[in-house]
C-alpha cells in the first residue's frame, strides 16, 4: 500500500486506481477524487495557490502558528513521532522542528516522487531528526509500517486538508488515525472555518487562473494514468462556495461536445457537462470539536486568528474505553 520514497513512482495506475478513475468517469454524474489533482505537476500548483492573496487558508494558518506556536508545541509535547499526512513540501512541518523537536518525523504524501525532493532537502538541514518518506494513499486505509516509531505519535495534518473529506468519510478517516496511536497519541489539525461566500469563491477561482490549472492538470493526470485523451482545452474550472451545503466545489465543465477514450472505456460529454473534483467542506469550530468527540479524540486547545476564518486544534486521544461507539 505505501511506497518507500527511495523508489520511483509507477507509471502507469494499478488496477486499484484505473478501477476507481473508471467508476467516476462512468458515472451518471461523472467524478475524478481529489487525489487525481496531486501528481508532480499539481502538488507544484498547489504550492503555487498557497502564495495567491486570494488563498487565504495558509497564510491564516501560518500567522496562527507563528503567532501562538510555543503555546502549540507546549500543547503537542517534544520527542514525539510526528507524522506529517499529506507532507507536500514539508514546509509547515518544517518550520514547527525548532518548537516541536520530534524524535522521528515521517512524511506521508501520495506524490512520492515530489515527497522525495522535499525530503532529500529537508534531510541536509536537520540532520539530527530521523526522517522516513512514504508515498501511500491513506485517504481510505491507513495502516504504518514497522519503520515508524511506535512512541507518542503526533498526527499533523495541517491546511484544511480534512476539509476534502465529507464530515463522514472525516470520522471514518480519524477514527483509522485513533486506531494507529496508543492512548498517548494526538491529532494537530488546520480547519477552514465558515465564512461569507464572496471570500470563498475567489479563494477557489483566482484572477489568476492557477486553481483552473490545478483543477485542470487533473484530466493530465488521468490521461497519463489510465491512457485517457481528455483534450484539456475543451474543458473549464469552476470552484465555488455551495451554501446549503457547506462546502466549496469545484467541478471541469466540457466546453464543447466530445468522446473521450481510455483504456478499457469511452464516454460522451456534451457541451455544458460536468466532472465533480473536489469538495472543500468548511466547518464551525463545535461542529469540529463534535467530530473529533465522535472519532475518539478531545479537543484540548483550540487557536484562530482575529477574523475567526481559520483554527488550529489539538485534540488528544481518548482512553479506548472512554470511546463512545456511534452506530
Ligand atoms: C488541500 N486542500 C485543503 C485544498 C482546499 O482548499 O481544499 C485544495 C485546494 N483546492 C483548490 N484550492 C486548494
Amino acid at each position: 500500500m505505501y511506497t518507500s520514497c527511495t523508489q520511483d513512482p509507477p507509471r502507469a495506475a494499478n488496477a486499484h486506481v484505473a478501477n476507481e478513475l473508471h467508476a467516476g468517469l462512468e458515472a451518471r454524474d461523472a467524478w475524478i477524487s481529489p487525489k487525481f489533482l496531486y501528481d508532480a505537476l499539481g502538488s507544484k500548483l498547489f504550492e503555487a495557490i498557497c502564495e495567491l492573496p486570494e488563498y487565504y487558508p495558509t497564510r491564516t494558518e501560518a500567522a496562527i502558528f507563528a503567532r501562538h506556536g510555543a503555546e502549540i508545541a507546549h500543547a503537542a509535547g517534544s520527542g514525539t513521532t510526528l507524522i506529517d499526512l499529506g507532507a507536500g513540501n514539508c514546509a509547515k512541518a518544517a518550520s514547527l522542528f525548532p518548537l516541536l523537536a520530534p524524535a522521528q518525523y515521517v512524511a506521508v504524501d501520495i506524490s512520492a516522487e515530489f515527497l522525495n525532493d522535499a525530503l532529500g532537502r529537508l534531510r541536509q538541514r536537520f540532520p539530527q531528526i530521523a526522517m522516513e518518506g512514504l508515498g501511500m494513499d491513506f485517504s481510505t486505509r491507513f495502516e504504518l509500517p514497522p519503520s515508524v516509531a511506535a512512541g507518542r505519535r503526533l498526527f499533523f495534518y495541517p491546511g484544511s486538508s480534512l476539509g476534502n473529506f465529507t464530515p463522514d468519510e472525516a470520522q471514518g478517516f480519524l477514527r483509522r488515525l485513533r486506531g494507529q496511536c496508543g492512548d498517548d497519541g494526538a491529532v494537530l489539525i488546520g480547519i477552514d472555518l465558515v465564512k461569507d461566500k464572496a471570500t470563498l469563491d475567489a479563494a477557489y477561482d483566482d484572477a489568476l487562473g492557477v486553481t483552473a490549472a490545478f483543477n485542470l492538470n487533473a484530466l493530465r493526470h488521468v490521461n497519463k494514468l489510465i491512457g485517457a485523451d481528455f483534450d484539456i482545452r475543451a474543458w473549464r474550472h469552476h470552484g465555488f462556495y455551495n451554501e446549503a451545503r457547506g462546502r466549496v466545489e469545484m467541478h471541469l465543465e466540457a466546453t464543447r461536445p466530445q468522446h473521450v477514450h481510455w483504456h478499457g472505456g469511452s464516454r460522451r460529454f456534451e457541451a455544458g457537462d460536468c466532472i465533480h473534483t473536489e469538495n472543500s467542506y468548511k466547518y464551525q469550530q463545535a461542529d469540529m470539536i463534535a467530530l473529533l468527540e465522535r472519532s475518539g479524540f478531545e479537543a484540548t486547545r483550540v487557536w484562530t486568528d482575529p477574523q475567526r476564518w481559520f483554527a488550529v486544534v489539538h485534540a488528544q486521544a481518548r482512553a479506548k474505553a472512554q470511546v463512545k461507539v456511534i452506530h
